[in-house]
């Protein structure tokens, strides 16, 4: 069974691919490496000994997705590709519509033709604004803070719509909370370009030295330490959740799915557990808030664990553990 994977040299999709590949199913993938190396995907044929159909291109591009569909028998799609910086975003609105959106109107459109119906979207908690309250529920508001918000707002409505307009379609939009950690190989992780702008890869390139200090971003939120608070899935949980949403999609037509561990850690709780594992002192200092951030933000994985009889393995340590061996494999990521 061929699964299409857009994004498919991404963090993620990396790891999901891997799981794909020893599930038994095909990988065909495709990235224009816009945030992301071919070594990944070579990576992944190394940890898995498969092979994965690679096409380097855009999303946005019908006659490469055209060519693609004619070529593979495709039975669903992963769509992963898009930019998520947050504050990026903020400042290239313009870019980030583009991406996003065009992406997701070429794949819709493409898929129609050919008759494949099946996809699962990569949204996130990013969907839920500034939660009102605590755990999020896939009932709970809706709304959109920055322009990469947006996009996973509007891409959950596009492809609703899509289903509204025919019933044919099956559709699972995994809301994804904070996706940390590696593959417990050591072979494929998190490569940010540049300085990292999330926690855990921040922690981990101070560790290693790479960076000389954590700053952490408000030490005056509303929770047990006054550090912001949230909801870390070790990625291999979340590649599992889409093979598990793979599985059931035909029970669906659109279906919004939180995918958590339902557990609130604190930006002092990372830094702790990332200590313990590593042995490593990671040295930091309290700065300011960062704007746009909430003090608490974790979900409830109630229907992930119903409707796909999903629930996160991995803990805490086990996220920092596989990090940390990423991190120390391979200290300036891919490029070793
Ligand atoms: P990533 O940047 O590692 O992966 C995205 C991939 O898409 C990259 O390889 C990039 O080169 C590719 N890409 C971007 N635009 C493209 C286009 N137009 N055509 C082809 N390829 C394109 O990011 P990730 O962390 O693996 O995230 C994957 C998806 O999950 C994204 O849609 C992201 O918004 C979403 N998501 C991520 C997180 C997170 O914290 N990592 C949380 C929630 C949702
Ligand atoms: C970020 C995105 C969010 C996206 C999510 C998953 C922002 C504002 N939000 O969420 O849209 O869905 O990633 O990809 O970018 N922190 C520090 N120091 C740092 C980095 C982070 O203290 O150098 C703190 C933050 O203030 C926060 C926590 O660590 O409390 C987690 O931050 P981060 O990893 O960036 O994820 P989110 O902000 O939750």
């Amino acid at each position: 069974m061929k699964i299409l994977v857009t994004g498919g040299a991404g963090y993620i999709a990396s790891h999901t691919n891997a799981l794909l590949l020893e599930k038994g199913y095909e990988v065909v993938a495709i990235d224009n490496l816009s945030n992301s190396s071919p070594e990944s995907i070579r990576r992944v044929e190394e940890i898995t000994g498969k092979k994965i159909i690679f096409y380097k291109g855009d999303t946005r591009d019908k006659n490469l997705l055209e060519k693609i569909f004619s070529e593979n028998d495709i039975y669903a799609v992963i769509h992963f590709a898009g930019l998520k910086a947050v504050g990026e975003s903020c400042a290239k609105p313009l870019m980030y519509y583009e991406n996003n959106l065009m992406a997701n109107l070429a794949l819709a459109d493409v898929m129609s033709k050919h008759n494949v119906k099946r996809l699962v979207f990569s949204s996130s908690a990013t969907v839920y604004g500034v939660p009102k309250k605590l755990p999020l529920t896939e009932q709970s508001p809706l709304s959109a803070t920055n322009p990469y918000g947006a996009t996973k707002l509007m891409g959950e409505r596009i492809f609703s719509d899509l289903y509204n307009a025919d019933k044919q379609w099956h559709i699972i939009l995994l809301r994804y909370f904070n996706p940390v950690g590696a593959h417990p190989s050591g072979k494929i992780g998190e490569d940010p370009k540049g300085i990292p702008n999330n926690l855990m890869p921040f922690i981990a390139q101070v560790a290693v030295g790479r960076l000389p200090v954590l700053k952490v971003f408000g030490n005056d939120y509303n929770t047990h330490d006054g550090t912001g608070v949230r909801d870390y899935i070790h990625v291999m949980d979340l590649a599992e959740a889409h093979i598990k949403a793979l599985e059931k999609i035909d029970n669906y037509g659109v279906e919004a799915i939180n995918v958590g561990t339902g557990e609130g850690y604190s930006v002092l709780d990372m830094v702790k557990a990332f200590e313990k594992v590593s042995g490593k002192t990671i040295k930091y200092e309290f700065a300011p808030r960062r704007s746009g951030d909430v003090d608490a933000c974790y979900a409830n994985c109630d229907k992930a664990e119903k409707e796909l009889g999903f629930k996160a393995k991995y803990n805490l340590y086990d996220m920092c553990r596989d990090l940390w061996r990423w991190q120390t494999l391979n200290p300036n990521g891919y490029e070793d």
